[in-house]
């Protein structure tokens, strides 16, 4: 029987027509097998072309993130994505990717779903992923730092996400800070970052990135705040393309800035800057206007007093946003 993947890639890689007899030759098995492998291809949603006395062609291919479809969409070095574990159903991917990376899974492994049935989102709380409806994934990194050196990872993996998102539909992707990713004023992604260390030692750190890729829309109570990338651009998305983008970005970023700092990028990329945003702090809620990011990837406030602070965590209101008021 020829292996899936070397019958596709042969597939991919030929513009025309192969004939059964060519592919048999070349995979080494018989016609009947190629027949049969054809049709289970065509089962799992790819479309193939026959035509008599000319063989088969590629016309279409699904949109699947099965391990195959997503190694034929990377063009990285290889090391994000090095090991890939793709599921039809789990909990969380963060979750899958902590049980793996305590089990020894290697730096720049890629755990992805189909569905989470526990997703979790920033705060604590849910993040919705049915199935197919969008890119659910999580990067294991085990970088060789101290925890408190970690501050830039979830920028950089925002600035990764909104690359990716340009190259492959052309939407300009912003950042409302600290990492959620805004098409216009609403959201299309989210991303929470989870860690395991010790005091001086981090055993690994978890990236966890949800775009919404085939929404054709919200409920209701959601309307206002998120989008999906097909009610942008109302193309259907091949989510294995979208994750090779990213993980070419995020490998591109990652090599030149590590964990610990980001990309000035972020900065341009960022939303918040310049608008008038309010936030809780001890009890109390402040109001004021964003006006630059630290260099540990903290948002700098000038409060309505006059006064700088710089917040690290929590809830900000950016006015103009997912339709809140500050
Ligand atoms: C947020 O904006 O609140 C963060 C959402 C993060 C969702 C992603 S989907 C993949 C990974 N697995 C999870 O359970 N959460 C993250």
């Amino acid at each position: 029987m020829p292996d899936h993947k070397d019958l596709l890639d042969i597939l991919r890689q030929t513009d025309g027509y192969l004939s059964g007899e060519e592919l048999s030759r070349q995979l080494g098995v018989t016609r009947a097998a190629v027949w049969k492998k054809i049709e289970q291809l065509r089962q799992e949603g790819y479309e193939i072309d026959s035509v008599t006395r000319r063989g088969y062609r590629l016309t279409g291919v699904p949109d699947s993130i099965s391990e195959a479809e997503i190694r034929a969409n990377l063009s990285g070095k290889g090391t994000f994505g090095c090991r890939i574990v793709s599921l039809p159903s789990v909990d969380s991917t963060n979750e899958e990717a902590k049980r793996q990376g305590d089990a020894g899974a290697p730096h720049g492994s890629v755990f992805v779903a189909d569905e989470q049935t526990g997703g979790k989102g920033r705060l604590g709380r849910r993040w919705v992923s049915a199935p197919g409806s969008g890119l659910w994934f999580s990067i294991l990194l085990r970088p060789d730092v101290l925890p408190s050196e970690i501050t830039g990872i979830t920028l950089l993996s925002a600035v990764a996400v909104c690359r990716g998102i340009q190259s492959l539909t052309g939407c300009e992707a912003r950042i409302k800070w600290p990492n959620d990713v805004v098409i216009g004023t609403k959201k299309v992604c989210g991303i929470l970052t989870e860690l395991s260390a010790e005091m001086e030692h981090v055993h690994y750190l978890i990236p966890g990135i949800g775009v919404n890729t085939n929404n054709g829309a919200f409920p209701p109570e959601l309307s206002d705040r998120a989008t999906s990338l097909k009610m942008e651009t109302g193309q259907d998305i091949r989510r294995a393309v979208l994750l090779g983008k990213i993980l070419e970005e995020f490998e591109e970023l990652y090599n030149r800035y590590g964990v610990s700092s980001f990309p000035e990028e972020y900065r341009s990329l960022c939303v918040s800057l310049g608008r008038p945003v309010s936030l809780q702090r001890g009890g109390c809620k402040l109001t004021g206007t964003a006006v630059g990011i630290a260099p540990d990837g903290a948002l700098l406030v000038r409060t309505q007093e006059g006064e700088e602070i710089a917040v690290t965590s929590g809830e900000v209101v950016v006015q103009g946003f997912y339709g809140e008021k500050l």
